[in-house]
Parts: structure tokens; C-alpha cells; sequence
């Protein structure tokens, strides 16, 4: 009858444990990211393509900041719990476009969060100022209103 407590906590452990680790990331949602900028990503299609939106927080330019329109594709095999994907955000605001890819993770404590990089190109007038156009960084998005909890 004693060793019956620590056989169920070990029990436990193996059943839960591999279930965090295995809990699905879902891109579809409202994210926010470690600069503020948020987005919403609506359904992934049959063929993994997904459109959204993104209001960032910060912009390069002078201009005012609207919400621009992202397309998006996550991969379609193998990868069902922690897909990666790319998406575009066309800036309506000016005239730059911006690339993100990364990966939907589950963390250590069942939050999902998305590690992306990205590369903004700016448009500049002259070839002679290409080595100058494009940016590049790291985001880390988490979801804004969790779904499951
Ligand atoms: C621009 O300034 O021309 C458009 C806005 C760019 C915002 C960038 S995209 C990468 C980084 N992550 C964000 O959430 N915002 C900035």
C-alpha cells in the first residue's frame, strides 16, 4: 500500500508530461508580439494558406501606421503539432514588404508562441542604395486572448 502513491505520481508524470509536450499550436487567432504589433490570423485552408492581418507597432517610416493585409502558408505534412510557416505583410502605408517565417511551439507550460524572423525591404530610389534596404529581426508572438486554457 505505500509504494501505490509514488507508482500514481510517476504514473501521472508519464501521462501528462508527453501531452504538453504534444499539444497542438494552432496559427488561427488574435497574436500579440514582443514589440506590441498584433495580428490576426484567420483560417488555414485545406492546402495550409491562410490570410490575416497586422497592426504593427513600430514602422521605419515617417507615416502614419494602418493595418495592412498578410498572406500566409504553413506546411502541410508532417508537422502537426508545431507547424512552421511564412507569411508576407504588404504594407499599405508605405512601401515596403515584409517576410516572416517561423514556428508554432507549445512552450514548457502549454502557452503556444510563435518564433518568427523577418526581413523588411524597403523600396529605395536607387540601385546604389540596395546594400541599405532590407532589414532583418527576430519576433516572439503569444496568443492575445487565449483560446484554451
Ligand atoms: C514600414 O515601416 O515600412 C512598415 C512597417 C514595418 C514594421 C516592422 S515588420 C518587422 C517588425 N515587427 C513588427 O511587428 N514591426 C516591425
Amino acid at each position: 500500500m505505500v509504494q501505490v502513491t509514488p507508482f500514481l505520481l510517476v504514473l501521472s508524470l508519464a501521462l501528462v508530461a508527453p501531452g504538453q509536450a504534444s499539444r497542438k499550436c494552432v496559427l488561427t487567432g488574435k497574436w500579440i508580439n514582443d514589440l506590441g504589433s498584433t495580428m490576426t490570423i484567420g483560417a488555414v485552408n485545406g492546402e495550409g494558406n491562410f490570410n490575416g492581418f497586422y497592426h504593427t507597432a513600430v514602422t521605419a517610416t515617417n507615416n502614419k501606421i494602418q493595418v495592412s493585409p498578410l498572406q500566409g502558408s504553413q506546411h502541410r505534412t508532417n508537422q502537426k503539432n508545431h507547424p512552421t510557416f511564412g507569411f508576407t505583410v504588404n504594407w499599405t502605408f508605405s512601401d515596403s514588404v515584409t517576410v516572416f517565417t517561423g514556428q508554432c511551439f507549445v512552450d514548457e507550460n502549454g502557452k503556444e508562441v510563435l518564433k518568427t524572423m523577418w526581413l523588411l525591404r524597403s523600396h529605395v530610389d536607387n540601385i546604389t542604395d540596395d546594400w541599405k534596404a532590407t532589414r532583418v529581426g527576430i519576433n516572439v508572438f503569444t496568443r492575445l486572448h487565449s483560446q484554451k486554457e
